[in-house]
């Protein structure tokens, strides 16, 4: 029988996911990318569970028309919202030997690793925070650790506007973290659970006590495909091989250009398509 071969999918709503994408393929140059920003419905973050589900579904069936059968859901909201529906009521009817993996599960495997007091602080989007996924997630692997969660609307707005760097950022980032820390004293590390956030990495960091961790997801992601891929050689075999990477937006070609550089370090040529 011959078996279908094609790029890994990298998926986000906008540009977030393309900081994952940049450690993953440091991580993993070999492979075929397509990545998708979904510029043209950004934010997902404070829209309803049928909402993202409804935007990731038509994203994935987009990934699997352009002959990828592995993709990466490189965004939280999406994962925590759409992506057990995605795996479960969808997967069997429009792609059997095909697999969509997330963001979460890989970093609630290893979080609880990095605190010693077991005080864990969940920065994320509305849409992530309410879904309770963290928690429940990291309950399965860690069960003695405490989960604080801390929702930040307006953080993705200001990185997408390009204003994360500016003075009006610090409000924001001020308010959000002594929100999480008012909720305990005994956190010491701290997940920055979307994928936007690592470029509020400084400012997020220095309004922290020094002694608090802040973990970004890319680099663990990375490593959590390279172990499915060694787990999983039925899939690898599935992907490609030829170090190429391609981007897609649902808008503007020429806005993502300029945009994703600030994501993912180098500069990148785009082409719009259109999903919905
Ligand atoms: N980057 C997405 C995440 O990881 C959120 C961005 C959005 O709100 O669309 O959750």
């Amino acid at each position: 029988m011959l078996t279908q071969k094609g790029p890994i999918g990298v998926f986000d709503s906008g540009y977030g996911g393309l900081t994952v994408l940049k450690e993953v393929t440091a991580l993993l140059p070999q492979y075929d990318y397509i990545y998708l920003g979904d510029n043209a419905r950004t934010p997902y973050g404070s829209r309803s569970f049928e909402t993202v589900y409804h935007y990731t579904l038509q994203c994935v069936e987009w990934f699997f028309a352009r002959g990828c059968s592995l993709v990466i859901v490189a965004c939280n909201t999406a994962s925590a919202k759409a992506l057990r529906t995605i795996q479960q009521k969808n997967l069997p009817v429009i792609g059997a030997n095909k697999r969509v993996l997330g963001v979460i599960r890989p970093s609630a495997e290893v979080i609880g690793s990095f605190s010693k007091t077991g005080h864990i602080g969940i920065m994320g989007t509305q849409g992530t925070v309410s879904s309770q996924s963290y928690p429940l997630e990291i309950k399965k692997f860690f069960p003695e650790v405490k989960v604080w969660q801390q929702a930040c609307p307006m953080w993705v707005p200001l990185i997408e506007n390009n204003e994360h760097l500016n003075a009006g950022a610090d409000y924001f980032v001020t308010k959000y973290t002594q929100q999480l820390l008012a909720q305990s004293a005994a956190i010491d590390t701290v997940l920055l659970a979307c994928t936007h956030y690592p470029l509020l990495f400084n400012k997020i960091k220095a309004a922290l006590p020094p002694h608090i961790q802040v973990i970004v997801q890319g680099g663990i992601v990375a490593k959590s495909l390279q172990n499915y891929l060694m787990r999983h050689p039925e899939m690898d075999e599935k992907c490609t091989k030829n170090g190429s990477k391609s981007f897609f937006t649902t808008d503007d070609s020429k806005n993502f250009e300029q945009q994703a550089g600030l994501f993912y370090g180098l500069p990148i040529q785009a082409m719009q398509v259109e999903i919905g």
